[in-house]
């Protein structure tokens, strides 16, 4: 992430109900109801479950650990995925555990704006309690204060979960810090091309293999460039190491990239058969 010294950051504008406030006698009109959920919806109180003076009652940081062993962190690790947290700190290093399924704190998804807002309000820190939110939070952070690039590396076995990690990244940093309706929308125009460039990149990078049904097969560098405002400006990929030798063949059980079956799905069965190919499996 590249940015340079901006004055402010993190001035979150209130979510306000739209439409026009009047009283109206007997009774809560509709729009005074939707406007009670939406800040029973803004009330929620997140510091019940992201702050780390409330981590549950277990160890979330493995440097506390007393007894050091491959046991001991495996046991830690281990009773937390069950208890439904995914994320373990070791200092600055954030362990995620891949739970195969969504997760969520207090009937909340943990990926929710409400989470992301929290984490950038309170800019990280350890007294927050481990989640890819702190991350990206502490390097947006960090971005602004020491006018300095950031770099989050993202590394694990195939299927521990790196690409639907860079994506929470991404959308974490390319979300917050907007504070006028205009920047907001300059913002989401550069935010929908970047994410949107994803499901593309995934066609034509992405198959099926034994150990992961959205496995990357492609290295990516992505930057992204920031104001000095840390509004985001735009971004670029740089894509490297493509497993081109998966478009003539597979292993067995594994698939061509994902933009094959694509292709194959969209064709007539004329087509098919005036390019000699079979239907999609
Ligand atoms: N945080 C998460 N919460 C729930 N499910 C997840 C999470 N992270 C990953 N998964 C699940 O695990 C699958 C594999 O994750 P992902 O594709 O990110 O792995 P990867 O590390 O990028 O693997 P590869 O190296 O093969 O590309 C995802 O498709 C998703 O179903
Ligand atoms: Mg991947």
């Amino acid at each position: 992430m590249r940015g340079r010294k901006g004055s402010l950051w993190g001035k979150k504008k209130k979510k306000q109900a739209s439409g026009k406030a009047g009283r109206v006698p007997g009774g809560s009109p509709p729009r005074a109801a939707a406007r009670g959920a939406a800040k029973a919806l803004d009330a929620i109180d997140y510091s019940q479950f992201y702050d780390k003076v409330n981590s549950r009652g277990s160890v979330d940081d493995l440097v506390l650990l007393e007894n050091v062993s491959n046991e001991g962190i495996v046991e830690v690790l281990r009773t937390r995925c069950e208890k439904g947290d995914m994320y373990t700190s070791i200092g600055p290093v954030l362990i995620a555990v891949n739970p195969y399924k969504q997760l969520s704190m207090g009937g909340k998804g943990i990926y929710t704006s409400g989470v992301r807002d929290y984490y950038h309000r309170k800019g990280g820190g350890d007294f927050m309690a481990p989640h890819i939110y702190r991350v990206a939070a502490e390097a947006y952070k960090s971005l602004q204060a020491d006018s300095r690039d950031q770099c989050v590396i993202v590394t694990g076995e195939s299927g521990a979960g790196k690409t639907e990690a860079a994506k929470q990244l991404m959308h974490f940093v390319t979300t917050v810090g907007t504070s006028s309706e205009t920047q907001k929308a300059t913002m989401e125009g550069v935010q929908r091309h970047l994410l949107e460039s994803n499901p593309i990149l995934e066609a034509f990078g992405n198959a099926q293999t034994i150990r992961n049904d959205n496995s990357s097969r492609f290295g990516k560098y992505m930057e992204l460039q920031f104001t000095f405002k840390g509004m985001l400006r735009g971004g670029k990929v740089t894509n490297y190491l493509l497993e081109k030798s998966r478009v003539t063949g597979q292993a067995p059980g594994e698939r061509c990239f994902h933009v094959m079956h694509y292709l194959l799905e969209g064709t007539s069965a004329r087509e098919r058969s005036d390019y000699r190919l079979l239907p999609a499996k």
